[in-house]
């Protein structure tokens, strides 16, 4: 299959692109290298840098190549960052829509897109694809507004979709990637072992969980691109979340961390963030069913991954 991936230099799209080229799909990459790391891009895909924000020049890309696919990485996705600048987050929503538009002008047929448990209202049960949506900052608004998009023109146009709502994606893929910009926890955690950060500040040990720190559901990044891989000829027009249907508790992933790399991780206890809802975790089993998917890597296997891509 032609599969155009945006954002395919970034931690997630640089190894949903080596993913498939191994299964021998042509791939073009789209990514204006903000965060992306070039030499992420696996050699064998053609290669633009360009904003999606710019129209034209993504045109140019789509009149050339005529995709038969679309997965849709590329976004800004630091929480605390919209809330300072929503101009740059706003970008989001328009290369999504010059990204829907060329689609429809080039006759591509899918998208498979990269949401967010940012999207859903807080609350503390298990997180299934009908709860309410109610962004609480507005990252996860760009991306409810980028998923209302693809729904409309999927109506209009006739334009295939499934939408993934990740939560929160650890772990290597092989090629090494070290978050130039750490702002989740385990890249965090692995700058403090690197001695880069004196130490993990962990923000709320007086939640309601059981042991006072919150609690998220992580899921490896090989999970979650295959996930994507097996939904190129499944799941049509559906919302999906990507999620392990358990929690840690960020006590619960040091102590992982200490326990397989066998260290003391230096720590301190801050007051909560705003913002941070005490637990998110999510039910997975609409993915299992309609992938016939299942995440297999342990917590244990991303941490080892991901120190191994530290050092
Ligand atoms: N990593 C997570 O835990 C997580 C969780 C939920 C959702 N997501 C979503 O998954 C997607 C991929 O995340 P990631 O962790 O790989 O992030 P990333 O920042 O590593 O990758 C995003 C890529 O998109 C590029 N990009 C950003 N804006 C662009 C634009 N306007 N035009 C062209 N390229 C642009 C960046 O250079 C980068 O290479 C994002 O949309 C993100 O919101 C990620």
């Amino acid at each position: 299959m032609k599969c155009l991936v945006t954002g395919g230099a970034g931690y997630i799209g640089s190894i949903a692109v080596k993913e498939l080229i191994t299964k021998k799909h042509e791939v073009i990459v789209v990514d204006n290298l903000s965060k992306g790391i070039k030499k992420l891009v696996n050699k064998k895909a053609k290669f633009y840098k360009l904003d999606l924000t710019n129209y034209k020049s993504l045109s140019k890309v789509f009149q050339k190549h005529k995709p038969e696919i679309v997965m849709h990485f590329a976004g800004y996705k630091a929480v605390e960052e919209s809330m300072q600048n929503p101009e740059k987050y706003s970008d989001n929503v328009i290369g999504t829509a010059n990204l829907l538009k060329c689609m429809n002008e080039n006759k591509t047929k899918k998208i498979i897109y990269s949401s967010t448990a940012a999207v859903y209202k807080p609350h503390n049960k298990t997180v299934t694809e009908t709860d309410e949506l109610e962004p609480n900052n507005y990252y996860g608004e760009t991306k409810r507004i980028c998923e209302q998009m693809i729904l409309w023109f999927s109506k209009i146009y006739g334009i295939k979709y499934t939408i993934f709502r990740y939560f929160n994606v650890i772990g290597d893929g092989g090629l090494n990637y070290i978050d130039p910009e750490a702002t989740n926890v385990l890249p965090i955690i692995m700058e403090v072992v690197m001695n880069k950060r004196p130490e993990l500040q962990i923000f709320g040990t007086n939640y309601p969980t059981r042991d006072g720190t919150c609690i998220r559901d992580y899921i490896d990044v090989i999970d979650l691109v295959d996930a994507h891989i097996k939904s190129l000829n499944k799941a049509n027009n559906e919302i999906i979340n990507l999620a392990t249907n358990s929690g840690t508790s960020v006590k619960e992933l040091v102590s992982e961390v200490e326990k397989a790399l066998n260290i003391t991780v230096p720590k301190k206890n801050k007051g909560r963030r705003a913002g941070d809802p005490p637990t998110l975790v999510a039910s997975n089993k609409k993915a299992q069913k309609l992938l016939k998917w299942t995440p297999k890597i342990s917590l244990k296997k991303s941490i080892l991954a991901t120190y191994k891509a530290y050092n």
